[in-house]
């Protein structure tokens, strides 16, 4: 038995974000972004079309922590009336800050209960219009029904769990992801090919979120060597979007796996960035996931070939040839700690959801 549900309604393609007055409707809308001039050129952009936002949160950084999301909530809180619409605008770190946002209502208490205990008071969170538009392409936040808020100082990371997390809009324009750097490319697609073989590689796949993981997985394989020698190329710029979205949809379902299981140490105690923290063990994780399930198997040929272990090797290229070292040493910890964090790994019940053979 499988069950599919994904409530956002995706606008994609070059140019969707000129959508936005239409989806705002007139309504009062808060926009969460970055304070880097290119996001408050975008703003700006915004307003002209749809107005003056009621609120712009500019303090997202990368992978958002406690401090800026209760900032955001006592910006929230001194407003007379709450907006109607909060516009995630950036990668994940902005969409999930949004998202965070929008359902705390201004209320950075009950947020933080809710983040620290995994769920409680869930029903008291709020369900306002979230519009994700991603500017990076790889998380898949925009289609994703989480939002991921880390603790640095207590290394922590929590979600939020309610499905009014789920954007009610995701406005995936490529255009906008023309300015990310090659690494940071590179990093988010990453991001967006470990989405796919999770959702493969776990005990949640099934044989509707298969395909989709697959199609994603082949167009990352297909197009990133290519955008990463032409990062102006807006039709490839559109393939590696759609492909993070695809991703997404799948991981929507499925959840992730023990690739991200294995990333959050690498990103809190080495600052890895998230797609390079969970991206670069695929090719060694693959070679565990072949041979112990049969949808899983075909999945994987759907992306490689029917020969996986030709595959595993063609993947391991693929990693070289943009540059992403495979060896997790490479990226900080050493390997008396990574045999000790794969081992903590398999104990977990995320890690837990892999369907191949760990060797530990
Ligand atoms: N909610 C989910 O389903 C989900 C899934 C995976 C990851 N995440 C979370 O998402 C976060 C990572 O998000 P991310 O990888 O998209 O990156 P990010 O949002 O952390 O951004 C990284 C950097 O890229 C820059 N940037 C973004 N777009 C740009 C553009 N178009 N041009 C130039 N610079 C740009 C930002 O300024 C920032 O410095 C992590 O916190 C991770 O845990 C969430
Ligand atoms: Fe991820």
């Amino acid at each position: 038995m499988g069950e599919f549900y994904n409530p956002v309604k995706a606008i994609f393609g070059a140019g969707s974000f000129d959508r936005l007055p239409e989806l705002i409707a007139g309504r009062s809308y808060a926009v969460v972004t970055y304070g880097e001039p290119y996001f408050a050129g975008l703003v700006d952009r915004l307003e002209q079309a749809a107005g003056k936002a009621a609120i712009v949160i500019d303090n997202v950084l990368a992978n958002p922590d406690f401090p800026e999301v209760k900032f955001g909530c006592e910006k929230l809180a001194e407003l007379d009336v709450l907006p109607e619409v909060y516009i995630g605008l950036g990668g994940g770190s902005a969409i999930d800050t949004a998202k965070a946002l929008a359902t705390s209502g201004g209320d950075w208490e009950l947020l933080k209960e809710h983040l620290e205990t995994e769920g409680d008071r869930a029903d008291e969170l709020q369900g306002p219009c979230i519009i994700a538009v991603p500017t990076t392409a790889g998380t898949g936040s925009e289609v994703s029904i989480g939002a991921v808020i880390w603790d640095h100082a207590n290394n922590g990371k929590w979600g939020v769990r309610t499905p009014s997390a789920y954007a009610e809009y995701a406005v995936v324009d490529p255009e906008l992801t023309l300015s990310l750097p090659r690494d940071q490319t590179i990093s988010t697609a990453l991001d967006a090919m470990s989405h796919a073989l999770e959702s493969i590689w776990t005990v949640k796949r099934n044989l509707v979120t298969q395909p989709i993981a697959a199609q994603a997985a082949r167009e990352v394989l297909k197009y990133l060597p290519a955008l990463s020698d032409d990062l102006g190329n807006i039709e490839l710029r559109t393939r590696i979007a759609n492909a993070a979205m695809l991703a997404g949809i799948a991981l929507s379902q499925t959840r992730t796996s023990i690739a991200h299981k294995m990333s959050y140490p690498l990103t809190m105690h080495h600052g890895v960035p998230h797609g390079i923290a969970c991206g670069f063990s695929l090719p060694m994780i693959m070679e565990w996931a072949i041979g112990h399930d049969e949808i899983c198997d075909q999945g994987l040929a759907d992306v490689f070939g029917e020969d996986l272990s030709a595959g595993v090797k063609r993947f391991e290229s693929f990693m070289d040839d943009l540059g992403v070292a495979r060896d997790p040493t490479a990226h900080g910890p050493s390997q008396a700690d990574w045999d000790g964090w794969l081992a903590a790994a398999m104990q977990d019940e995320k890690g837990k959801t892999f369907l191949g053979k760990v060797p530990v």
